[in-house]
């Protein structure tokens, strides 16, 4: 059942515009002037995902309403204790699933520390939540092919996470030389058990926006060559390299991409001033770099797919003379996708992006139930609360031109 319901609005009235191909199929109109009116409203049935068509053919239809196969967001981070209570309801509000980063203060690192902190997010859900939080283990020099195979063996674990040492917030305890790990990436590779990245390099001398550039060139090339049949994430990705590195790459290679990385340039870090909450790691890049990952998003590649990476952080680590990296956008985060989608024209890959080739990847059951999204602005708050703190989310003050209906 692959569909994606759509109420469209057409500037003109010219049905033969609406699909390029015959694909869009009408199944109700609700509006019979349909060859009068100037404007009209309409479902459509999609079928998106086994005849992708080119888009940009369709910029003169404006779309109002949009129904999903419920998305899961495949990299999250939600933090513990107080503000965990906080911010996991704005994703179990949008998402069915997602994969939880093991980045705590200590790390996660066994399947036990996994299983006790499924329990926590579990007791911090609304009732009657159906959300079902994937867990993940925090790979370590010292990670053994034993904690592993017990990892693979869990029903609840479903990836290890690499950060190298000092990436990143949280990663100090991570794998300073990825050659290093070879026996548990081993084990993982027999076992099927994914390995996520957080693709940059930490050595001081490349400098910070060539850091995901250069952690191809040096240890995704050596892991790619070393464990061909592991499974592999390229984590919140950020640069054209990273793209077509991945479209060209094998079929045990895949990428996650932000809203953030989506939406903005390096440019917004600085507008008008320094701009803390527009700090994440891997920081923002150029313009060329956020239209390759927007051409990458909506191409309908089914190695690319949605995961927020929404870091919250309390606004006094970020606003600091050290600001912590890592931007709120689990409040609005399918909003602001669908922002990104629609501004390419390309909202019927939408669908694909964020609820389908994620669990295809993971060799997950993909949704059933469905949510639906509506083209009506929705404001987002100058401050939410983070654990009794006051937090700056992304677009704090601003709004989200869709929301869920
Ligand atoms: C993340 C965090 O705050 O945990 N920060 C970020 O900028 N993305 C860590 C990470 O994913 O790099
Ligand atoms: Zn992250």
């Amino acid at each position: 059942m692959i569909a994606q319901d759509i109420v469209r609005t057409v500037d003109f009235p010219k049905e033969r515009r609406i699909g390029p191909s015959g694909r869009l199929r009408k199944i109700r109109c609700a509006d019979n002037r349909l060859a009068r009116a100037r404007a009209i409203s309409w479902i459509v049935r999609a079928k998106i995902a086994r005849d992708p068509a080119p888009t940009g053919a369709r910029s003169n239809v404006s779309i109002e309403r949009l129904r999903l196969i419920r998305p899961d967001d495949w990299h999250l981070h939600v933090r513990d204790g107080a503000m965990l209570d906080s911010v996991v309801p704005d994703t179990a509000r949008q998402f069915a699933r997602a994969i939880i980063m093991p980045n705590l203060k200590p790390p996660v690192t066994t399947v036990a520390q996994a299983l006790h902190y499924r329990q926590r997010i579990l007791a911090a859900l609304p009732e009657d939540a159906g959300f079902q939080p994937l867990m993940t283990l925090y790979l370590t020099g010292q990670t053994s092919p034993e904690e592993i195979r017990r990892a693979a063996d869990c029903e609840h674990v479903y990836a290890v996470k690499y950060y190298p040492a000092g990436a990143t917030t949280n990663s100090a305890a991570g794998v300073a030389n990825i050659r290093q790990a070879s026996a548990a990436l081993k084990a993982m590779q027999d076992c099927r058990l994914p390995l996520l990245m957080h693709g940059e390099v930490t050595d001081p001398a490349v400098d910070v926006f060539d850091r995901e550039a250069v952690f191809i060139e040096r240890d995704l090339s050596w892991l790619l060559a070393s464990f061909p049949e592991l499974p592999m994430v390229l984590e919140h990705i950020t640069t054209a390299d990273s793209a077509s590195f991945v479209r060209s790459g094998p079929d045990n290679l895949a990428a996650t991409i932000t809203a953030h990385h989506l939406l903005e340039n390096r440019n917004a870090m600085f507008r008008g001033g320094l701009r803390p909450h527009h700090y994440c790691l891997p920081v923002l890049k150029r313009e060329a770099h956020r239209q390759a990952l927007i051409e990458a998003a909506i191409s309908g590649h089914p190695r690319f797919f949605l995961g927020t990476d929404s870091a919250p952080h309390p606004k006094a680590a970020k606003e600091s003379d050290c600001g912590c990296a890592g931007i709120y956008t689990a409040r609005t985060a399918l909003g602001l996708y669908a922002e990104v989608f629609e501004a390419a024209g390309a909202l019927d890959r939408l669908e694909g992006f964020a609820s389908l080739h994620g669990p295809d990847f993971y060799r997950l059951p993909r949704n059933t139930d469905t949510i639906e999204l509506v083209r009506r602005p929705e404001p987002v708050p100058e401050l939410i609360e983070f654990g009794g703190q006051p937090g700056v989310p992304f677009r704090a003050g601003g709004e989200v031109r869709w929301r869920l209906a």
